[in-house]
């Protein structure tokens, strides 16, 4: 403040003639202008930190144009070839233009800071989808969905096919074993469709992570914290992520009372070389998704080469070029 206050020399040296009355008037003046001015600081640093603050709550400040749903994709660009992630790219950019949604692509090396290269690669798509909601703190729900999954019915929007709440109470499979075939822990029954922040489906083997739906919160941070624990990163799991996921699940309560598992082809169906699909798991026309489930892990198998047709006949129905 040292502007407000005449230099002390100035008032020494050469003392200027001005009576005292007015003298103390200059001062009120000056005193006048620095609360003034004190006050404008005061009002500015609260509008600064109201707005900060506000910030841990989107709901309240969303941007309009916000996408509700951004679906996540993680290629490993080691395992996958140019042509195979320029099909999927291709099909989820049309997709998310389609419903005003966006993507969010990345790459497995991305992560692989975040673990030592001596665990699988499948990890990554846990700090992925974190990444993908620091990336959009005001969108809502995160898709995350298989580099090996094709959207095969672009009409089908996720919020009406998946994320309503009406459709999660009529869809959820109530009390059926958490991990198949017969684990004990059973999904509740009670569970409300506003409550559910998670969904996902089984196959007959196991609780399916590679397409999920995950709404943005604290809730959800911490179920991406609990799952990513470098204790079971280290632990060896023989299905990695998956299997961490299966145990998470089993052994949170917290968990399970917000979690959702949908039949198997509402957003995962496996095509027909795939295995493991359960009762009524398989694709058939007119689903939203295929998936080429485990296409990679087959000597004689190849996952650019099965997609092939379903593309070329998703391109030929939705697209011009
Ligand atoms: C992923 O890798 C490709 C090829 O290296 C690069 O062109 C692309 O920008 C990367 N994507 C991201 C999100 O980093
Ligand atoms: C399979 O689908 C058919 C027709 O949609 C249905 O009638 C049948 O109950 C389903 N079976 C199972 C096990 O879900």
């Amino acid at each position: 403040m040292q502007f407000a206050l005449p230099p002390r020399q100035l008032s020494t040296s050469h003392p200027p003639y001005i009576p005292s009355t007015r003298l103390s008037l200059l001062r009120r003046r000056q005193l006048k202008a620095i609360a003034v001015f004190g006050l404008a600081l005061l009002t500015i640093f609260y509008l600064l930190s109201y707005f900060s603050f506000s910030r841990d709550s989107p709901a309240d400040v969303t941007p309009a144009g916000t996408p509700n749903v951004v679906i996540v994709t993680l290629f490993d660009r080691e395992g996958l070839s140019d042509s195979h992630i320029q099909m999927i790219t291709k099909n989820r950019e049309y997709y998310a233009m389609k419903h005003g949604y966006t993507n969010f692509f990345a790459n497995t090396s991305d992560y692989l800071y975040a673990f030592g290269s001596d665990i699988p690669y499948s990890w990554a798509l846990i700090p992925a989808v974190r990444h993908a909601m620091a990336t959009h703190p005001y969108s809502t729900y995160f898709f995350h969905l298989n580099p090996h999954a094709l959207i095969m019915n672009p009409d089908i929007s996720v919020t009406s096919h998946v994320l309503d709440r009406k459709r999660i109470e009529s869809l959820m499979l109530k009390d059926i074993p958490v991990v198949p075939p017969d684990s004990v822990i059973k999904t509740f029954s009670h569970v409300k469709g506003n409550d559910v922040e998670f969904i996902l489906s089984q196959d007959k083997e196991d609780l399916t992570s590679d397409n999920f739906f995950i709404k943005q919160g604290d809730w959800a941070h911490f179920l991406l914290d609990a799952w990513f624990d470098p204790l079971y990163r280290s632990y060896g799991f023989a299905k990695a992520e998956k299997h961490a996921l299966d145990h998470i699940v089993q052994w949170h309560p917290t968990i399970l009372t917000k979690m959702a598992l949908f039949p198997q082809r509402v957003f995962n169906a496996y095509s027909k070389d795939s295995p493991g699909a359960v009762v009524n798991g398989t694709y058939q026309d007119g689903d939203f998704i295929i998936r080429f489930s485990r296409c990679q892990t087959y000597d004689n198998r190849d996952c650019e080469q099965e997609m092939q047709p379903f593309y070329k006949s998703w391109q030929k129905s939705h697209r011009q070029n």
